[in-house]
């Protein structure tokens, strides 16, 4: 069992994605930083806001619990056994998860007002990749179905799910407001 959860990624790509997310979280610090800082200042912690968030629209509602659940299955699938069943049933589903919360994130704005913001890209980029990271599991090109599902897993779910708890955004509302 590969217990690695970085295993299929290449170590240069790595290093690039790392440093993406530490210029992107410096820009927001920089741009944000003193807003950010006074919400932090009001926090408390809380479970859950129910109603809060039974009040969001329903792509908002659908596209988070979408990317959580994605969150969840997609750590199961790296830590798991690879090529048998119970992967390539996971696989759907995470692959599905992560199709609804890249597809309902092109129907929700807010960032930059009635536009679409720079996460947008990441949508895109999941949308795209996605296809061609099933397509190689089906010609058993597993180097290449490893280092886009990898690429995904961690470019999209983890980055875009950690920038939506930052202080001011819905996530931090829902468990800090
Ligand atoms: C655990 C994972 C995730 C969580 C908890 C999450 C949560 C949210 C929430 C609550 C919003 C509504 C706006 C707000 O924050 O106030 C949002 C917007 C958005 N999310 Fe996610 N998300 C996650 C993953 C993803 C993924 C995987 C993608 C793309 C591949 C994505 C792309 C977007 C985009 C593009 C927006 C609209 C931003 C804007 O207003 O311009 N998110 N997300």
């Amino acid at each position: 069992m590969d217990l690695n959860p970085l295993a299929g990624t290449q170590p240069g790509n790595r290093s690039a994605g790392w440093l993406l997310s530490g210029a992107a979280l410096v820009a927001t610090v920089l741009l944000f930083g003193r807003q950010m800082l006074r919400i932090v200042l009001h926090a408390t912690p809380h479970g859950l806001d129910v109603p809060l968030f039974l009040a969001q629209p329903t792509v908002i509602q659908i596209h988070v619990l979408a990317a959580v659940t994605s969150v969840a299955v997609g750590a199961v699938i790296l830590w798991a056994r690879k090529g048998r069943t119970f992967h390539r049933t996971m696989g759907w589903i995470w692959a599905s998860l992560m199709a609804a919360a890249a597809g309902s994130s092109l129907f929700i704005v807010g960032l930059n007002g009635d536009h679409w913001s720079p996460i947008h890209l990441l949508s895109g980029w999941t949308l795209a990749l996605l296809p061609v990271a099933v397509w190689a599991a089906r010609r058993h090109n597993v180097n290449l179905h490893k280092r886009t599902m990898t690429g995904v897993f961690w470019g999209a779910s983890i980055v875009a799910g950690a920038f939506a708890f930052l202080p001011g955004r819905l996530m931090w509302s829902l468990f800090m407001g």
